[in-house]
């Protein structure tokens, strides 16, 4: 296993659009996935895209931290999910404002609207396939972390730039709490 370098909002691979993986269980993605789950516990963040590594693939690892959940019974708190070529299908017109921040943009958060409610498939790294409706928190790292796949970083989503800014001021502006979100 390796850290990986992340990339930063500029760099090109970030703009593109990543490649569907062949094949799920193929040694180089287990090695990716890998990689990828030691390289978002030691930034720490929530979530990671393989575009974020260098990597155009459409593979992302996250986890919905129980601090983080909002106790739903679709936005349960969840250990890991290792998502590859995702097909993001949001459940209705409702969207709703909350912080987020990105491994990418280090330092920085943003109010970012999202769909509430979501429905996403894919498989995993061992084939298996994953179909889930989600809410809450759970549903707005899905969709941060595919937008990653479409070269669409959160700045891009912003609606009002005045809610966007560097993190400590941020905080301090809006009054953020102590479990502030870790970046995706
Ligand atoms: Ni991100």
């Amino acid at each position: 296993m390796a850290i990986l370098k992340i990339a930063r909002m500029g760099h090109p691979v970030l703009r593109q659009k990543a490649e569907e993986v062949a094949d799920p269980t193929a040694p180089e993605i287990q090695q990716l996935v890998a990689d990828m789950i030691e390289t978002m516990d030691d930034a720490p963040g929530t979530g990671l895209a393989a575009p974020q590594v260098h990597v155009p693939l459409r593979v992302v690892v996250f986890r919905v931290g129980a601090h983080r959940s909002t106790g739903a019974p679709d936005d349960q708190p969840e250990a890991l999910t290792v998502l590859i070529n995702p097909i993001l299908e949001p459940q209705g017109e409702e969207q709703a404002l909350d912080w987020e921040g990105c491994l990418s943009v280090p330092g920085m958060m943003g109010a970012v609207p999202r769909f509430t409610r979501l429905r996403y498939r894919g498989v995993n790294e061992k084939g298996e396939e994953i179909d889930r409706t989600v809410s809450g928190f759970h549903a707005r790292v899905v969709q941060h972390e595919c937008d990653h796949l479409d070269g669409i970083l959160y700045p891009q989503r912003l609606q009002d730039l005045r809610l966007f800014g560097f993190s400590d001021e941020m905080k301090r502006a809006f009054g953020g709490n102590d479990d502030e979100p870790d970046p995706d």
